[in-house]
């Protein structure tokens, strides 16, 4: 379980698609990728499938960085019109005057946008250079025409739609690609993606499930979306954004943040001088269906103890690989697998709430409790 406001987020990208990333979050997050490694790009074809350059931001970053990225090729593809959850759009300027514009292959027909080479003989490769066409198909990223542009690029960048997104990392990992997409904290809990994040195969870019000069990560949306609540603003220039709780970046590139460990005080400074109530003054409990100790708080983590800990799934982008190894997690199916027992029955009737198989408990003043979603990690030898 993660917490509501990220449930929330969740859902609500679940239900609609059309939510576009900010220039300054590209532009952020891929800039730590290039301070760890200045020739990440250089010499890759980079594809940002599930894109609508008309729209977004991810093709004119990487166009207008070309040069400077020392990029081989670009390739962005866009979704049919009548082929997305949201159907309500007008073709754009940039189509309709194009001499390729066809009125019903624009509905039905993803696009193709590739740069390359300088085509207007301006001396630089640029947003200027870009070529489109349409596609055979609608443009899912499902169909093997653009399997086959992933199977050509070394490098795939998106935010793709939240409800595909356990198959799109499928999608990402059967082809062996480096990739950096956005995606929702919740993600972490899925049995499909947890064991990519276990064994260090996929993990949290540099911006996750943070609050950036007091806001979520914050994304576009069309006009006339009707999304309510307090996450919902319009700027000056009437452009209508959503903030959404939990939302960041996973990759399977490196990044230097990763690699810094979190300063941490033994168990008995944490006990004596935490900030946390729940922490401070009390031992830490022991599961009773699990050979672990709960620590609530990731800043809480006993720097000193050897055994297993249950932290909770927000800990993850603290997650140092030279620090802690990741042992399984601690809910379901997941939790099953690693030998979390089940509850006993005298336990389960004096329980408040939902418990599943595999859930890890322990005992608080006398009664049985379960955890909000915990990830069991070891602090390395
Ligand atoms: C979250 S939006 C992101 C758009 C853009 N990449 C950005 O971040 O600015 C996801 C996009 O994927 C499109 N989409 C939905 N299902 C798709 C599919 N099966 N294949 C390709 N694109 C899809 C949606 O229509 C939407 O435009």
């Amino acid at each position: 379980m993660a917490n509501k406001n990220s449930n929330l987020g969740a859902a609500r990208m679940n239900k609609n698609d059309e939510f576009y990333t900010q220039f300054s979050d590209i532009q952020m997050e891929v800039n730590a990728y290039l301070e760890y490694d200045p020739d990440v790009f250089r010499g890759k074809t980079i594809l940002l499938p599930c894109d609508d350059p008309e729209w977004s931001n991810f093709t004119k970053f990487f166009a207008q960085n070309f040069e400077n990225f020392g990029l081989k090729r670009l390739i962005s593809t866009s979704y049919a019109v009548e082929s997305k959850k949201y159907k309500n759009w007008e073709p754009t300027l940039f189509e309709t005057e194009a001499p390729q514009y066809d009125e019903d292959k624009s509905k039905t027909h993803g696009k193709i946008f590739t740069l390359d080479r300088d085509t207007n003989n301006s001396g630089k490769v640029d947003i200027e250079d870009l070529e489109w066409r349409y596609l055979e198909g609608d443009g899912d990223f499902r169909s093997e025409e653009v399997k086959a542009l992933r199977d050509e690029s070394d490098i795939i960048v998106t935010n793709p739609p939240f409800s595909l997104f356990r198959e799109f990392v499928a999608w990402i990992m059967e082809a062996n690609k480096r990739f950096l997409i956005i995606g929702n904290i919740n993600c972490v809990t899925y049995k499909e993606i947890f064991p990519l994040i276990r064994d260090n195969r996929i993990w949290t870019g540099c911006r996750f499930n943070k609050r950036v000069n007091g806001k979520n990560m914050t994304f576009l949306v069309p006009d006339s979306y009707e999304l309510t609540g307090t996450e919902l603003y319009t700027d000056e220039s009437g452009k209508k954004f959503i903030s959404v709780a939990g939302t960041g970046w996973f990759t399977n590139l490196d990044h230097g943040r990763r690699h810094e460990p979190i300063q941490l005080m033994t168990m008995a400074d944490n006990i004596k001088f935490s900030k946390h109530k729940e922490v401070k003054g009390h031992q830490y409990n022991h599961y009773e269906n699990y050979d672990g100790i709960d620590v609530p708080f990731a800043d809480a983590i006993p720097s000193d103890y050897e055994g297993i800990m249950g932290v909770p799934i927000s800990w993850i982008d603290k997650y140092c690989p030279e620090q802690f190894e990741i042992i399984g997690s601690g809910s379901g199916y997941l939790g099953q697998s690693i030998g979390i027992t089940g509850i006993p029955k005298e336990h389960k009737k004096m329980m408040r709430g939902h418990s599943a198989a595999g859930d890890l408990y322990m005992m608080v003043d006398g009664m049985p409790q379960v955890p909000y979603s915990r990830i069991l990690i070891r602090k390395k030898k």
